[in-house]
């Protein structure tokens, strides 16, 4: 993607102007966004969607002051009727599901692939809405169908109101309205406070973005070191020759925990160690997602990554699906093109060493990738 050249989907800003002014920062509004927008994904198919096992999915009701929350799936009966008020069904990850989908969410990646989580569509009736929250991640809220009453605020009071089974603001104090038409998109960086109200039958679609929590990305990626670091060959043994007679046997020898400390920053400065942890976690798919096997077959016409596929890459690594190589060389700069673009064309392949082919005709055979004759 030309990061210089202007997006109606950014309003006109080219996206290194978004990320500077906007991006983490403060809310945009676009007006058509998407000029005549039409949405891949529709009621029927998000109602069929929310009643799969495997597909991450929520409705929401608001009845007589009271919120009730379902977790799916959720089967079509259990859908309250269409004419029914103040109801919205959410679909996660949609772009898992939907080649389509995932192609709309691709217009996204000038922000990096790391960042980018998923695309959720919501659809509700007449008053239906999630309540006024904030959520910790930046979101592109797009509309689909139909319109939709956004109220924003910066909020200070983050209180949320008590015994709820969702996360619903106690004190939100709307700064801005707006009502999106299809097409229209409203950007909020992580931590406004938002309420979206449907006016009459609504979809949004939201692409929305993921941000790694400090503590829990050390563990992910401590537990990647570990292993790693448990899996050395002739690893040196503990000795203690100098150990004189104790008095104390429950103290645990001072020795022994230098010992410790230096295996632990031993392990973590492995060359590219953490680097290759990161990857690896980064490109994990989610629990939900699995891929079919193909059989084995040629694919001199080109390559296309499967939409369920992570794949990206470091200064010395490839990863996919949670998996890292070291490459170097031209198959390091044609596995990067494969990660960036995720297609790769007969003109690409040609250039690819076998060791490079064979890794590709793997990653076909256990789905993550596919022969296409259109790349
Ligand atoms: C919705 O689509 O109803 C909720 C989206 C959001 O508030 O993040
Ligand atoms: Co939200």
């Amino acid at each position: 993607m030309d990061i210089q050249q202007p997006l109606a989907l950014l309003g006109g800003l080219t996206p290194a102007q978004f990320m500077r002014t906007y991006w983490h920062k403060k809310p945009l509004l676009v007006r058509q966004a998407i000029a005549q927008f039409e949405p891949p994904v529709g009621r029927a198919e998000l109602f069929a969607l929310a009643g799969e096992e495997g597909v991450e999915s929520r409705m929401i009701q608001h009845k007589k002051g009271q919120w009730s929350l379902r977790h799916g799936p959720i089967p079509r009966r259990s859908i309250p009727p269409l004419k029914t008020p103040e109801w919205t069904v959410l679909v996660q990850g949609v772009d898992l599901h939907d080649d389509a989908t995932h192609a709309l969410l691709q217009q996204f990646r000038f922000v990096p692939e790391a960042r980018l989580d998923d695309l959720m569509i919501s659809y509700a009736t007449d008053g239906g809405g999630v309540g006024p929250h904030f959520d910790s991640y930046d979101v592109f809220l797009l509309q689909a169908h139909g319109r939709r009453r956004w109220r924003i605020g910066r909020q200070k009071d983050l209180s949320l109101r008590g015994g709820l089974p969702l996360k619903i603001l106690a004190n939100f104090v709307p700064e801005q309205e707006f009502v999106l038409e299809p097409g229209d998109m409203l950007y909020l960086p992580p931590g406004w406070a938002h309420d979206g109200i449907a006016e009459g039958e609504c979809m949004t679609y939201s692409i929305g973005f993921r941000s790694a929590n400090r503590a829990e990305l050390a563990r992910e990626v401590l537990m990647r070191v570990a292993d790693e670091a448990g899996d050395e060959e002739d690893s040196p043994i503990y000795r203690d020759p100098k150990q004189p007679a104790v008095d104390r046997p429950g103290a645990i020898p001072a020795q022994l925990q230098e010992f410790a400390r230096d295996a632990v920053q031993r392990a973590l400065a492995q060359p590219g160690g953490l680097e290759r942890a990161l990857g690896e976690c980064l490109t994990e798919p989610k629990s939900n997602v699995w891929f079919e096997p193909a059989e084995a077959m040629q694919m001199l016409e080109g390559v296309a990554l499967d939409r369920r596929t992570r794949m990206m890459y470091d200064e010395r690594h490839v990863f996919i699906n949670g998996d890292s190589y070291r490459a170097g060389g031209r198959d390091a700069t044609l596995m990067r093109r494969l990660a960036d673009q995720r297609f790769l064309t007969a003109a690409d392949l040609a250039r690819a060493s076998d060791d490079a082919l064979e890794l590709l005709s793997a990653w076909c055979e256990t789905g993550w990738a596919h022969p296409d004759p259109q790349s």
